[in-house]
């Protein structure tokens, strides 16, 4: 390899394609901070690209398919454009990277997801001339430590709290893709957050790991006096945190979410299925019973609380009267969104090896029936916030029909689309107070009443 300076790069051109969950996306803005420093531009157009990245997922077949297409779709452009560097990170390189390598000659190299803080060196190697390489290694320090990189100009950031998964579900992959469980130290955590918001003017917080609210279990520190302490930060409004396991919901957590005022009313809480012996097949370690009793207790902690989660339907064997108990758990449980999946065997998990009966045709059929019931729960639930008056803070405009329409998210996490008063305004990051007029099962369409301006706290 030639010895190569990183402060000489000349000016070049990044194209990045994410898959996947928040975390891989906030990867993805490590990426390109690191890549920033080295004279990189994110471009939105491919042709553009200097370097190509893909950051994967591995969670089900349909996301890695996508990413396989669209590789292979680069195998003739690299054709014509030999200079062109392809790189790829994330869950899939993590755990497949050198195969890929191997297999794919248009590949330039691979990283895994505890690898993305070398992106210098690995850079540094490529313009040294070596192509066809591959890191993975997992970081091997005790203690988890970092402090949030942003390149953004928004108000919202998401902040890594912890890292990694112990729970080892029996149809997941995450385990093996992102390595053990640890976490940041509180105070660590509280510093990068208070700095965010006064050097950046941070004012929304999204607490990311696999499993938040076990943060602190290494250092005998909890999730909820994390929170509270964050609550403290002056110009921060709106804590909020993703993803929760049911088993860690401990009383404490609930008690706060009734007393943090800056603390969000939406909280993500994957179920998974209704079903007891399902449950127990793919080691989640609680019963519908204590699911359905948290939620009892979270909304008389706190009465308007909004609830999503996760379902898989057509898990290995799941029975009719299984996936019934699903169907009935929805309708006790009042989600106000569910993300629902089919099962998909990923190698390497408990359940791949699992003995499976169900056809494809009898998981798609159950998915439907699953997603029609819980359209109607949400969109009567939805139904309900007509008339009421709703702060949002405004993120983007779509075209809807024809017109110009902002669009917001109320801090307890509902879409608001609203037309601007003015057709001029650029009302990006202004926290808007709205009427709503209606409402579907996904979105709901507002009145403007009150413009706060930008960087108000509610
Ligand atoms: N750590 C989070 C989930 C991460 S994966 C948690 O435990 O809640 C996001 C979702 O993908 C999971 O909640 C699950 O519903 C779904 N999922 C994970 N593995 C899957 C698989 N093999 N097949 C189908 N869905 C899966
Ligand atoms: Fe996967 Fe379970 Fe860990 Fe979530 S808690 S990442 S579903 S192993
Ligand atoms: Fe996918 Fe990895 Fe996230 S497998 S869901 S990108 S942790």
């Amino acid at each position: 390899m030639k010895n190569v300076c990183c402060s000489e790069f000349a000016p070049r051109k990044v194209w990045m394609k994410t898959f996947g969950c928040q975390m891989n996306y906030h990867d993805s803005e490590r990426i390109l901070y690191h890549l920033d420093k080295l004279n990189f531009t994110l471009v939105k157009s491919r042709e553009e690209a200097d370097l190509v990245i893909f950051n994967t997922c591995a969670i089900r077949e349909l996301a890695n398919n996508k990413f396989y297409s669209q590789l292979g779709e680069f195998k003739k452009i690299k054709l014509k454009r030999p200079d062109l560097i392809i790189g790829i990170c994330g869950c899939v390189s993590q755990i497949e990277g050198a195969a890929l390598i191997k297999k794919f000659k248009h590949l330039d190299f691979a990283f895994g997801t505890d690898c993305i803080d070398r992106l210098p060196e690995m850079i540094c190697r490529i313009d040294g001339g070596e192509r066809g390489f591959h890191i993975n290694s997992w970081d091997q320090s005790e203690n988890y430590s970092i402090e949030t990189e942003i390149t953004h100009n928004s108000p919202q950031a998401f902040v890594n709290i912890t890292k990694g998964c112990n729970n080892y579900c029996s149809y997941c992959i995450v385990p093996y893709t992102r390595g053990r469980e640890k976490s940041r130290s509180l105070v660590e955590v509280v510093d990068d957050v208070r700095n965010l918001v006064e050097t950046r003017g941070i004012q929304e917080v999204t607490l990311l790991g696999q499993n938040v609210n076990s943060f602190g279990r290494e250092n005998r520190e909890t999730f909820p006096e994390l929170l509270a302490r964050l609550n403290e930060i002056s110009g921060l409004s709106i804590i909020r945190y993703v993803t929760s396991h049911p088993r860690d919901m401990s009383d404490e957590l609930i008690k706060v979410h009734g007393e943090l005022e800056k603390l969000a009313g939406h909280l993500h809480l994957p179920v998974q299925s209704g079903s007891n012996s399902v449950l127990k097949r793919m080691n989640r370690g609680y019963t519908r019973e204590y699911y359905l009793d948290l939620l009892f207790k979270l909304r008389r902690a706190k009465k308007d609380i909004v609830v999503s989660s996760d379902i898989i339907v057509g898990f290995p064997n799941e029975t009719e009267a299984e996936f019934q108990d699903t169907m009935d758990l929805l309708e006790k449980a009042k989600f106000d969104f569910v993300f629902s999946f089919c099962f998909s065997p990923r190698k390497g998990t408990k359940a791949f090896q699992m003995k499976d009966t169900l056809s494809n045709e009898t998981r798609s059929n159950r998915l439907q029936a699953l997603q029609k019931k819980q359209l109607l729960i949400q969109g009567n639930i939805r139904k309900q916030l007509q008339g009421r008056t709703m702060r949002i803070l405004v993120d983007g405009a779509n075209r809807m029909d024809g017109v110009l329409k902002w669009k917001g998210r109320t801090e307890c996490n509902r879409i608001v689309h609203f037309e601007p008063v003015g057709p001029n305004d650029n009302l990006r990051w202004h926290w808007i107070d709205v009427e709503i007029l209606s409402s579907t099962a996904l979105s709901a369409q507002g009145k403007l009443l009150f413009d706060h301006g930008l960087n108000k706290s509610k």
